[in-house]
């Protein structure tokens, strides 16, 4: 896959899926690594706005900027513009799947099953915490950079 495009899905797109989209442009950016990143979530709550402000603070202490980015809603057309969706948990991944449009078989997937300890990424919404999400964001992030970098036919996230 050249130039694979990327969807980070959660629900409000204003925490954990801007976060993923803010870390994954930043370390393909780093690695020279051409990608198209994009978030959304599956609720329209807060469509148009910036994430929410402690993820700002939280990810630009680590060095990655969120600022420029605005919620929108998952659609069904989303299917077709992106290459590989990752959801934060595991509602969100059922929630993008009941949109599925038939015949389409773009592959989604919880972003942390490519981590040897698969998971939900736990929302700092509701509890405040956003060091353990960007520690596991970073860390499936570099996984999904080096399987790109290594062969990118072999991220099919429906064969985890
Ligand atoms: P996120 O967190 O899905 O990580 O963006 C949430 C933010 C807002 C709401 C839910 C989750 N909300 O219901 O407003």
């Amino acid at each position: 896959m050249s130039m694979p495009r990327v969807l980070f899905v959660c629900l409000g797109n204003i925490c954990r899926s801007p976060t993923a989209h803010g870390v994954f442009r930043a370390v393909a950016a780093r690695a020279n690594v051409a990608v198209t990143v994009d978030s959304a979530g599956t609720g329209g709550w807060h469509v148009g706005n910036a994430p929410y402000g402690p993820a700002i603070t939280a990810a630009a202490a680590r060095g990655y900027d969120l600022s420029d980015l605005r919620a929108r809603q998952f659609t069904a057309a989303d299917f077709d513009k992106f290459d590989l969706i990752f959801a934060m948990d595991a509602q969100n991944l059922n929630d993008i799947n009941a949109l599925r449009p038939i015949g389409n078989v773009t592959p989604v997937a919880r972003f942390l099953d490519l981590l040897p300890t698969p998971g939900d990424v736990p929302d700092p919404y509701y509890s405040g915490d956003f060091e353990t999400p960007l520690n596991l964001i970073e860390s499936a992030s570099q996984a999904l950079l080096d399987q790109l970098a290594q062969n990118a036919s072999a991220v099919d996230p429906n064969s985890l």
